[in-house]
């Protein structure tokens, strides 16, 4: 990296009154997969706690850890068995509440992951609604009487009908897997039930919750068949979805969820999983009394395609969405159900470029943990897979397995370090060259992709124009330019410009504070050139 040493110092100052989680860096963890404290080839919370030092330091606000609770197994932990008891293989209740007190002396906040539209079918709900019809359980899913055929054309999505049948022959609803049944929300108990959940973790001390599948939980009343024919694509919700998922009544849960966060003090947060197609609906979910982010994934689904303009269009439409509701935008490029960006855009120069791009946006930047690693989708043997994607698709998905391998930490360490010291077998088998990307290379080398974060994250903290600002989107040709401006005291305006083209361009610069590549030269005569896949903060 080749920037100019930055003299002045910015004194940062947060726009009064600005909680803490507007223009949050949060860090998502993929708890079986982070790091393995007692050497059996799981991660858990021993493993996690011993390694937020080195979150810290890389300068995250916020870390999100997936589902920790005791699980069926259907579904890498979003088949939850108990609401409030941890999964053995990761820990205790007590282990959350030392996370909890070991971040905040980091200054680090925990969210956890809630999964309020199913429960695992080995939940006790379910096993009594199974036992007894009549039961007031039975009225916490969606049961319809044996008929010859699936009540409707709902699919499950992960493949094949979204209706299985109970050993007595009635249909059960289920929009992921049939160990997933899809829990009632017009019945008022599932939402008593989890409003003690919501209290249970927010006593122990946790910060907030992402919120599994918050565009969904409630159905057409009718069950009428969806719309149009169902495009299988993973998480590519339109109308074909009508039926099942954005239907109104959502909101209200949200905004009772708000006013539990509300009730505890220290800025408690409620990040939702909001899959959909439409920006605007999506804006919706993030109004002032409802979640405090909703995700959009048109970014994450966008391809390294400038001539489509994908990305130009789609944080145009994402600021002006969030806007509209007065909610910053949450950017996200990667996390546990989409292949790598190293490999979905085609190099580790991309996704650096695209890493540089996302974390200058105004609003909260989500990263998935490996992603800074710069660490590729990575292959996995048939035998080895455990997505129910890949099963439910006979093979013909391959599913998520892949951007799901265990963290490297020390690139000597038996498996990469995952297991400290220890020689386990980690629980998805670990490629060869992960060594490569190893933790413990990668701090040592200023030009890595662990290093670029780390700076990206401190200017970001060090700029007010940077993650927080207001944010103008032009394009021109292959190149994207984001002009931001603080929103709040005199700070320099800093331009962010990417090239998605093949060949190099010149543009204005005076002083370069950051760049994706290490090929970069610093500007010489007020302008600089910008190579093809290169991400540059500029400012004068
Ligand atoms: C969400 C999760 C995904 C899970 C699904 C069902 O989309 O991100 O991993 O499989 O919900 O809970
Ligand atoms: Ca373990």
């Amino acid at each position: 990296m080749s920037a100019e040493p930055i003299e002045d110092i910015w004194v940062y100052e947060r726009v009064p009154g600005d909680p803490w989680w507007r223009d949050a860096v949060v860090y998502q963890v993929y708890l079986r997969s982070f790091a393995d404290g007692n050497g059996d080839g799981i991660g858990d919370f021993a493993g996690l706690r011993a390694r937020l030092p080195y979150l810290a330091e890389l300068g995250v606000d916020a870390v999100w850890v997936t589902p920790h609770y005791v699980s069926g197994g259907a579904d890498g932990g979003y088949d939850v068995v108990d609401f409030t008891a941890v999964d053995p293989s990761y820990g205790t209740v007590e282990d959350v509440r030392l996370l909890v007190e070991d971040a905040h002396a980091l200054g680090l906040r925990i969210l956890l992951d809630i999964v309020p539209n199913h429960t695992s079918d080995q939940h006790a709900w379910f096993r009594k609604a199974l036992e007894d019809p009549d039961s007031p359980e039975a009225g916490f899913y969606h049961f319809l009487p044996a008929s010859s055929s699936p009540p409707n054309n709902w699919q499950s999505m992960f493949g094949g009908s979204a209706w299985s049948r109970t050993p007595d022959g009635r249909w059960y609803l289920h929009l992921f897997t049939p160990q997933q049944p899809d829990l009632n929300w017009d019945n008022p108990a599932v939402a008593d039930a989890f409003d003690d959940v919501l209290r249970f973790w927010f006593d122990l001390g946790v910060d907030g919750f992402r919120v599994d599948v918050a565009y969904g939980l409630f159905k057409d009343p009718a069950y009428r068949d969806n719309p149009g024919t169902y495009s299988p694509t993973l998480f590519g919700h339109g109308p074909e979805q009508a039926m099942t998922t954005n239907q109104p009544r959502v909101h209200q849960i949200w905004r009772r969820w708000r006013a539990i966060c509300d009730s505890y003090a220290g800025d408690r947060m409620l990040v939702g999983e909001v899959s959909l197609a439409d920006l605007d609906e999506v804006g919706l979910y993030a109004r002032p009394d409802e979640l405090h982010h909703a995700f959009q994934f048109r970014l994450l689904k966008s391809d390294w395609d400038a001539g489509a303009f994908a990305f130009a269009d789609t944080i145009d439409e994402a600021l002006t969405a969030f806007e509209a509701v007065g909610a910053p935008a949450p950017w996200v490029l990667g996390n546990h159900d989409k292949a790598r960006q190293v490999t979905r855009y085609g190099s580790e120069a991309r996704a650096r470029a695209a890493a540089l791009l996302m974390l200058a946006l105004p609003g909260s930047a989500y990263l998935y943990a490996g992603e800074e690693l710069g660490l590729p989708e990575a292959s996995v043997p048939d035998e080895a897979r455990r997505d129910p994607i890949f099963f439910r698709s006979s093979g013909k998905r391959l599913g998520r397995d892949g951007c799901r391998i265990p963290m490297p930490w020390t690139a000597s360490a038996p498996s990469t370090g995952f297991s400290g010291s220890l020689a386990a077998e980690p629980w998805l088998p670990i490629p060869a060259e992960w060594p490569d990307y190893a933790v413990d290379r990668q701090v040592a080398d200023p030009g890595s992709t662990l290093s670029l974060y780390q700076q990206a994250i401190m200017l970001r903290a060090l700029h007010p124009a940077l993650g927080s600002g207001h944010a103008a989107v032009t394009q021109d040709g292959d190149v994207i330019r984001v002009d931001l401006v603080a929103r709040h005291g005199d700070a320099t305006p800093v331009t962010c410009w990417i090239n998605m083209g093949e060949a190099p361009v010149v543009i204005p610069a005076e002083r370069l504070l950051l760049s994706s590549s290490p090929e970069t030269d610093a500007p010489n005569g007020g302008v600089l050139k910008l190579t093809p896949d290169t991400t540059v903060w500029i400012t004068s």
